[in-house]
């Protein structure tokens, strides 16, 4: 069976899914289930003795040494973070807890397990390490994209929490020949995402015919793939991917965030009308985040060229196929609005004035 960190939140839930749709191997899904953790996710597979849920914390080693070996893992794949900006610059600490402390904790862990295996057992051992784009830090406009290779430069608190992170398991690699492998992917949407991010946030703003909250010029890029395409790429590097090896992962799909709203403001149009008029009178330009990073893209040939991975999503399918998702799935976000996250909305827009 594979390990996996994380997988009651938005990716994770869709790689375990895709991954008990795709094979037979059985998943063990550690999850802490805070605020992003649903199990509500997983409802699909709730019955399946192929997936076994533990609720606990990547930072609880005698949990983590006691999973391994009861289940014996052949690989570890690692998502749980704490994983929006906004939220990790209202507060920090979780992000440092969480995203560095975890990793670490996690990776021991994993080597202590993987010294006590032998033979194939050893050598076919992996620990993936799911990791961000936002860890390069911001391109200028005519920047080329990242490739593997560019230097780190994290801006935020979650992006810094995060480089750290991949630090450590390079360190890990180099130090205790550990045989990691580590993804670098660019903003995923799609199913569950949890609507604090962009997408998921304006479609359900606009179906309550609430403000639409641009922040600053609305210009700022982002590089966008479906979580599907994540999903398999993971799967690829898992497969194919050499210990030691950083691959970045991408959609080929840069846009401003303005015409992301702008093109779910027109789904939206089409797929479910309002009587008041287009959704696109709801947008609002807001006070801009702090240290906002202007622009990422993704260098994928690495990927493509030496493990022949692509994405099969366009933008256009990948985001019909979301707002549809979200149009048919509205007792999921009903259930996700829940009081909590009312007071997030509090915290994060009630300062921006329009
Ligand atoms: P998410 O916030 O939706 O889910 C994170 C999950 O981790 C939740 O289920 C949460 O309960 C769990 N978790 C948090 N702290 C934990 C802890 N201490 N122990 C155990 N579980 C814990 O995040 P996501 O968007 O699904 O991102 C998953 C991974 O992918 C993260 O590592 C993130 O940095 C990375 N990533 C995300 C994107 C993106 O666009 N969302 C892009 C590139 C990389
Ligand atoms: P987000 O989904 O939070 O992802 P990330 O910050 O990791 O890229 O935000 C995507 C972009 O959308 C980012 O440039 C910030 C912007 N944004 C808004 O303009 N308004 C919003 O309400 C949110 C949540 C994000």
């Amino acid at each position: 069976m594979i390990l996996v960190t994380g997988g009651a939140g938005f990716i994770g839930a869709n790689f375990v899914l895709d991954w008990l749709r795709t094979s037979d191997e059985p998943v063990l899904n550690l999850d802490a289930l805070t605020y992003a953790g649903n199990l509500e996710n997983l409802a699909s597979v709730a019955g399946d003795a192929r997936h076994v849920f533990v609720q606990g914390d990547i930072c609880d080693r005698a949990l983590l040494d006691r999973l391994l070996a009861e289940h014996q893992p052949r690989a570890i794949v690692h998502f749980a973070a704490e994983s929006h900006v906004d939220r990790s610059i209202h507060g920090p600490g979780d992000f440092v807890r969480t995203n560095v402390t975890g990793t670490f904790t996690l990776l021991e862990a994993a080597r202590g397990y993987w010294m006590g295996l032998d033979g194939e057992r050893k050598v076919g051992f992996r620990f993936h390490h799911v990791s961000t784009d936002e860890v390069y830090g911001s391109l200028g406009p005519n920047d080329p994209a990242f490739t593997e290779t560019h230097a780190y430069a994290p801006n935020s608190p979650y992006s810094a929490s995060k480089a750290a992170s991949d630090h450590l398991v390079r360190a890990w690699f180099h130090t205790y020949g550990l045989p990691v492998t580590t993804s670098n992917c660019s903003n995923n949407y799609g199913p569950y995402h949890f609507p604090e991010k962009l997408i998921p946030l304006m479609i359900a703003n606009a179906l309550a015919g609430k403000a639409l909250p641009v922040y600053g010029d609305g210009r700022q890029v982002r590089d966008w793939l479906y979580v599907s395409d994540h999903c398999s790429a993971i799967r690829t590097v898992l497969a194919k991917g050499t210990p030691g090896e950083v691959y970045n992962v991408g959609g080929w799909n840069e846009m401003p965030n303005i015409e992301i709203v702008q093109t779910l403001c027109a789904l939206l149009d089409e797929l479910k009308p309002d009587p008041q008029g287009s959704y696109a009178r709801l947008i609002t330009y807001v006070a801009d985040r702090p240290g906002h990073d202007r622009r990422y893209a993704i260098d994928a040939r690495k990927i493509e060229r030496e493990l022949g991975w692509r994405p099969a999503e366009t933008f256009e399918t990948g985001i019909r196929k979301t707002v549809v998702w979200y149009l048919a799935n509205q007792d999921w976000v009903a259930d996700v609005l829940s009081g909590a996250y009312r007071e997030w909305v509090e915290t994060n827009y009630a300062g921006r004035a329009v």
